[in-house]
């Protein structure tokens, strides 16, 4: 029998341990899950460093990272959580979104790992792991909830109707939530990732620079950033060209302001909407702590739940794969031996 008719009908295991990996981008990570709640270990390596004076991630740079580090990455996940690899009963990989020579690190190790030790392979889409952190920041967490996703490639609001079926009710018509942070953060003179930047200026300043509306009058959950971002560029731009001064905190302050104000308030509009009792958040945005406090503040006064997952599971981690793979695992959401790569999968199979 081949490896694949083999794990067609391997019998599933209750809390199954997944062995999860992660290398969409610039991190390198692996963990291992019990019953896809409980982390058993999370390691991450970063190649950041590496990228910063580039002002983003080099792709290539990110891939040869991805080669030297991940043996060493699942070996540590592996020891941290006091099992051997004997005691896997399933491998997820990250097979998208995300830099594909990346990917494609993670996918092969993750298929040459799976046949070796005769156990299942389970594709999992990245996006969908950002959701899945909620269940390992709450573990009695179950849906419907609304899932807001504010990361890096991607800003969304999820009706999360149950544990398969998501219902986009809107997202970005341009730019992620994160990559106009990084942008606004470049034309400041900060370095990359910009986030945590861009926050840690903005506490110096105030909300003191008037920027436009999103999609004024419009309504529904689509977000636009371009617009914001432009504006952000063009203030800045105008001022220098003049040889005027400006105060760089109150430019980083306004902008957080209006980028995060727009999030907590289409993330509340639906849950209300829905009929919901529960805010989950997910990505490297949600790290932000002035939106944390905002999603804070706003669900007490609305008597909404918030699941606010803590900062490195909102970041990119193998954490979350492995929430999600158990999921996939529950559905013998199994992969064979020709998985590849795909730069672009939303939010996986049936929900695209
Ligand atoms: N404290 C912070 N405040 C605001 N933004 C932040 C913060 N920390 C990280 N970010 C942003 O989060 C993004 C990285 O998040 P994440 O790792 O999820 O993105 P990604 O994996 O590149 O994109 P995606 O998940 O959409 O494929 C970057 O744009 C970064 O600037
Ligand atoms: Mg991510």
């Amino acid at each position: 029998m081949n490896y694949f008719d083999k794990i067609k009908t391997a019998p599933l295991k209750e809390g199954a341990l997944i062995l999860a990996i992660e290398s969409s981008c610039d991190e390198t990570a692996a963990s291992v899950i019990k019953g896809g709640r409980e982390i058993l270990s999370s390691v991450i390596m970063s190649s950041i460093t590496e990228h910063v004076k580039f002002g983003g991630v080099v792709p290539e740079i990110a891939s040869r990272a991805h080669t030297t580090a991940i043996s060493l990455t699942v070996q540590k996940a592996v020891e941290e959580a006091g099992v051997s690899l004997s005691d896997i009963d399933a491998i997820a990989v990250t097979y998208g979104s995300g830099l594909i020579g990346a990917l494609l690190v993670g996918v092969s190790y993750a298929k040459a790992l799976a046949f070796s030790l005769e156990i299942p392979l389970i594709p999992v889409s990245h996006i969908r792991g950002h959701v899945s952190a909620g269940y390992l920041a709450d573990i009695k967490l179950k849906p419907p909830f609304i899932a807001l996703l504010a990361s890096g490639g991607h800003t969304a609001i999820i009706d999360v109707k149950d544990y398969y079926t998501y219902n986009v009710l809107g997202g970005t018509l341009d730019d992620a939530v994160g990559e106009a942070f990084d942008k606004v953060a470049r034309v400041l003179g900060l370095s990359y990732p910009g986030g945590p930047n861009i926050e840690r200026l903005a506490k110096e300043g105030a909300n003191a620079i008037e920027l436009p509306v999103m999609l004024k009058g419009k309504k529904g959950y689509d977000f636009s950033y371009s617009g914001l971002k432009t504006a952000v560029i063009n203030y800045v731009h105008n001022k220098e060209q003049k040889g005027e001064s400006y105060n760089k905190a109150d430019v980083a302050c306004s902008f957080q302001c209006s980028a995060v104000g727009e999030l907590v308030k289409k993330a509340i509009k639906a849950v209300k909407e829905k009929g919901y009792k529960v805010l989950s958040v997910g990505g490297g945005v949600a790290a932000n702590g002035y939106l944390r406090e905002s999603l804070e503040k706003a669900c007490k006064k609305d008597k909404i739940k918030l699941v606010l997952p803590e900062k490195k599971l909102c970041t990119d981690n193998a954490c979350m794969i492995g929430a999600e793979g158990y999921l996939q695992y529950q559905k013998r959401n199994f992969a064979d031996l020709c998985l590849n790569a795909k730069a672009y999968v939303g939010l996986g199979e049936n929900n695209e």
